[in-house]
């Protein structure tokens, strides 16, 4: 049987309260370029600011989206003080072709000021470093200008055909489980 799906996820709008700020974050911390920036009511149905940035040779994987007319206020930045308010979002994440890419560009987020709120950390409850989560990869989580929580990882785990979950060289960690195959 096939199964009728999306073939992957792709790009995240996120709504920004300053759009100069933002750009230069996600141009300058994580190495997005440009592709276009426009102002609100330009399309007559889109009465909002909408900048489309890139990170390869896709159109956009990240659009960021301003209401000039909303007053914004701003978020907490721990999950523990957010305890009233729409759901929203937890956080959204970048993946990292290498643990020495991943390495290299969390030097470049530190060294962009970029606040880091956990990790280094690797989510496993099998390698003995692990934190005792899952998904069997290492993570950093940094706040952009309006505190959206962003994580870069490397090495997720793949799920074998029984469902074990297979590290990122190819181990097989034994005792875990996957809910549907
Ligand atoms: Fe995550």
């Amino acid at each position: 049987m096939t199964t009728i799906k999306p073939a992957r996820m792709q790009h995240i709008a996120l709504e920004v309260s300053d759009m100069d700020k933002s750009i230069a974050f996600y141009r300058e911390v994580l190495g997005f370029k440009l592709t276009e920036r426009h102002s609100a009511g330009e399309v007559p149905a889109i009465p909002v600011e909408l900048t489309f940035l890139r990170l390869g040779e896709q159109h956009h994987d990240l659009v960021l989206v301003h209401n000039p007319k909303k007053t914004y206020r701003s978020k907490p930045t721990r999950p523990e003080d957010d305890l009233e308010g729409i759901a929203s979002f937890h956080h959204f994440a970048f993946e990292c072709d290498t643990r020495e890419d991943w390495m290299a560009v969390f030097d470049k987020v530190a060294a962009n000021g970029a606040p880091v709120v956990r990790g280094p950390v690797v989510h496993s409850f099998v390698d003995p470093r692990g934190d005792g989560s899952w998904g069997e990869n290492e993570a950093v989580y940094i706040l952009d200008p309006d505190g959206h929580r962003i994580e870069i990882f490397c090495n997720l785990a793949n799920i074998g055909s029984d469902g074990t979950h297979i590290s990122a060289d190819g181990a097989r960690m034994e005792g875990t489980t996957t809910a549907e195959l």
